[in-house]
């Protein structure tokens, strides 16, 4: 089937990307709406390609190119970042690009070779921050941006056209017709995506983002190409710098209670609804039977409180409450939140226990034990009614 019509995004700048429709789990991540590999293509006498596909797109990806120019005609192959959701089709490619050099910095060349080891075949040209590419009517200059999320990540910038290429940056798994944000109906639907993007991939990442915002924040943007999902153009931009803006700071966090619990028998649950009960501050309540870790992240993402419940089970807390506990842990997601933990025992009083030392390990700060042996009672009740006086 022949593929829709060229896509300009920018001047001189057309998408050749793919849409992964169906895409459900990348990496751990539940990506529900799947998500998209954007890859540009810059015309200059210079052609240039900046960044690929997933390899399982390569040959859209051929088909794209070859509908705005041909191939012999690119020169340069630029990769910001070398995990294989853009990189995966780069050895296909470079079988078919015969006057390609690939334009990268030091860590993610070594990242490539080690990944794709045929590419040692192709000319690679090293970049960094001082070195920017010279085509024939356009510069390219690089930003490093390590960390965001890979030690090799970097954005690459047009002044010419006053664009960033931002790979990983700025982007959410979402696959959608749409290019930019401003053509989609439910933009706060996009903003939530990009939320939920930016708990799960870049939650330990709060310092590179700093770095970068720091980075551009003397640059013309007039359009930032992403490497997932919608791109942000005009008046948008401003918006999608301000939502890095304030993630950079921990400003997103509000007065929002997350509970996570894991109930065998119902008591845990039971609690967990009390707590919603007494809170007089916005809840989000997550059953760790149904709700999965990429969701818990987002919630967790602007809460303020968090609360995890769960029963000593084998004299120790459930294996769903340690695993989702320790995935928000590694994504810092305790950082600057209240803790609240609830559990109950039938003659090991442990669940709390455990839970207290991982979020103790963690850096997290608890505010409220509540654990009970077997039955809930007033004096429980009471409990939670003076603590909750204090806490919020
Ligand atoms: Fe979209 Fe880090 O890859």
């Amino acid at each position: 089937m022949p593929l829709a019509s060229k896509e300009i995004v920018a001047p001189d700048v057309f998408w050749v990307g793919s849409i992964d429709w169906s895409v459900r789990v990348f990496h751990g991540y539940h990506t529900d709406e799947g998500t998209s590999y954007n890859a540009y293509l810059l015309m200059d006498e210079d052609v240039t390609l900046i960044d690929t596909v997933k390899q399982s797109f390569s040959q859209e990806l051929i088909e794209r190119i070859t509908q705005v120019t041909s191939l012999d005609s690119v020169k340069y192959v630029i990769m910001n970042h070398a995990e294989n959701d853009h990189s995966g089709a780069l050895p296909y490619v470079m079988t078919l690009l015969k006057n390609a050099t690939i334009v990268t910095n030091k860590i993610c060349m070594e990242h490539l070779l080690l990944l794709y080891p045929e590419l040692r075949h192709y000319p690679f040209k090293i970049v960094n921050n001082s070195t920017p590419l010279v085509l024939k009517s356009h510069t390219i200059q690089f930003l490093q941006v390590p960390m965001l999320h890979w030690p090799d990540s970097m954005f690459s910038y047009c002044p010419d056209i006053n664009t960033l290429f931002s790979n990983d940056g700025f982007g959410q798994h979402i696959a959608c017709s749409e290019r930019f944000i401003d053509q989609v109906p439910l933009q706060d639907h996009v903003l939530r995506q990009m939320r939920e993007y930016t708990a799960n991939i870049l939650g330990p990442c709060q310092v590179p983002l700093q770095h970068a915002l720091k980075c551009i924040e003397s640059i013309q943007i007039d359009t930032i190409l992403t490497g997932h999902g919608c791109s942000w153009r005009d008046a948008s931009v401003q918006l999608a710098l301000s939502e890095y803006s304030i993630f950079a700071q921990n400003k997103q966090l509000k007065r929002k209670l997350s509970i996570f619990f894991h109930s065998l028998s119902g008591t845990v649950k039971r609690t967990a609804e009390l707590l919603a009960q007494q809170s007089p501050i916005q809840i989000q309540m997550h059953d760790l039977t149904i709700d999965d870790l990429t969701k818990c992240a987002l919630s967790a993402f602007d809460s303020e409180y968090i609360a995890f419940g769960s029963p000593t089970i084998y004299g120790q807390v459930t294996p769903l409450v340690e695993s989702t506990l320790q995935y928000l842990l590694n994504l810092h997601l305790f950082k600057s939140r209240k803790v609240i933990l609830f559990g109950t025992f039938s003659w090991a009083d442990k669940a709390v226990i455990d839970m207290k030392q991982l979020i103790k390990n963690g850096g997290g700060t608890v505010v409220s034990e509540i654990s009970f042996k077997l039955q809930m009672n007033e004096k429980i009740k009471e409990q939670i009614y003076e603590d909750f006086k204090l806490i919020f």
